[in-house]
């Protein structure tokens, strides 16, 4: 695993950024695993400034949510499906329904995340997935104790993470679903990169567990240590309660650029 520790989201946001151009112009065709949240935001702003100067081009590309509520109005504002219109589909040119989102709305919630991971693999896997964590170490909305093999399957949240997203629903954890369809640990770790992005002191523990932790389901994002390429980029509040962060600074320091993100 490696670990970037940067001085801003903004100069996390402009190495992802930079790292997924470079992945498009090698190939038009790439699978981009899309998170939502407000962690890829900075992200999401910064591909949308390299499409408007003619540096990146969305238009073969296809993407995939990595998760949806359950139980919301069609036409919600905060469905992923709307967030991620809103925040990179509709600011780019991806072409109209190559980005997907589980199927929240389905009547028959097992098989939409059947389908789901089948049109995964229809779409040969995903080159890059876009991560954030919770401050429980959730990924996707893999909550503690969620296996490390699950495939796209239906969830219930956790308290704690109604509450951090209260913020989204008007600060009414009552407006905030119960249940969602989230991309699996083991569909996660299929991805050919991980990328998992943290800013704030909010997410230093669950980044220090992440990446120096045990493995273990009880903090669902420790599985990226089972991954062979994965990346976690943290801005120095995330990184505080990290106790190898010389080493990581010193590795990317001397990192190779040939290597890219
Ligand atoms: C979002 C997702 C979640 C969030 C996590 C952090 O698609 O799957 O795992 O990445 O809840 O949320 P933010 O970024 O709002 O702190």
């Amino acid at each position: 695993m490696e670990v970037v520790i940067v001085d801003s989201p903004q100069a996390g946001a402009e190495l992802v950024g930079g790292g997924i151009a470079a992945l498009l112009n090698s190939n038009p065709y790439s699978v981009l695993g899309l998170a939502t949240g407000s962690t890829p935001l900075p992200v999401y702003d910064d591909l949308a400034r390299r499409y408007d100067a003619g540096e990146v081009s969305f238009a073969r590309a296809r993407g995939f949510a990595l998760d949806e509520y359950v139980g919301l109005p069609a036409d919600h504002p905060e469905s992923y499906r709307a967030v991620l219109d809103r925040e990179i589909v509709g600011r780019v040119d991806f072409p109209t329904g190559a980005v997907q989102t589980p199927d929240g709305w389905s009547a028959d919630p097992a098989a939409a995340c059947l389908a789901y991971d089948a049109a995964i693999a229809a779409a040969g896997g995903i080159d890059l997935q876009l991560l954030g964590v919770g401050t429980d170490g959730h990924i996707g909305f893999n909550e503690p104790t969620s296996s490390l093999a699950s495939p796209t399957r239906i969830k219930t949240l956790t308290e704690q993470t109604r509450e951090d997203n209260a913020r989204f629903f008007d600060d009414d954890i009552s407006q905030v679903p119960h249940h969602v369809l989230t991309q699996g640990i083991g569909t996660i770790l299929r991805a050919r990169h991980l990328v998992l992005l943290a800013w704030g002191g909010n997410k230093a523990q669950a980044v220090a567990a992440t990446v120096e932790g045990p493995v273990t389901g009880m903090v669902p994002s420790s599985a990226l240590q089972l991954h062979p390429h994965a990346t976690v980029v943290v801005d120095e509040p995330a990184a505080e309660a990290l106790t190898l962060s010389d080493y990581y600074r010193h590795v990317f320091s001397n990192k190779p650029d040939w290597q890219g993100l």
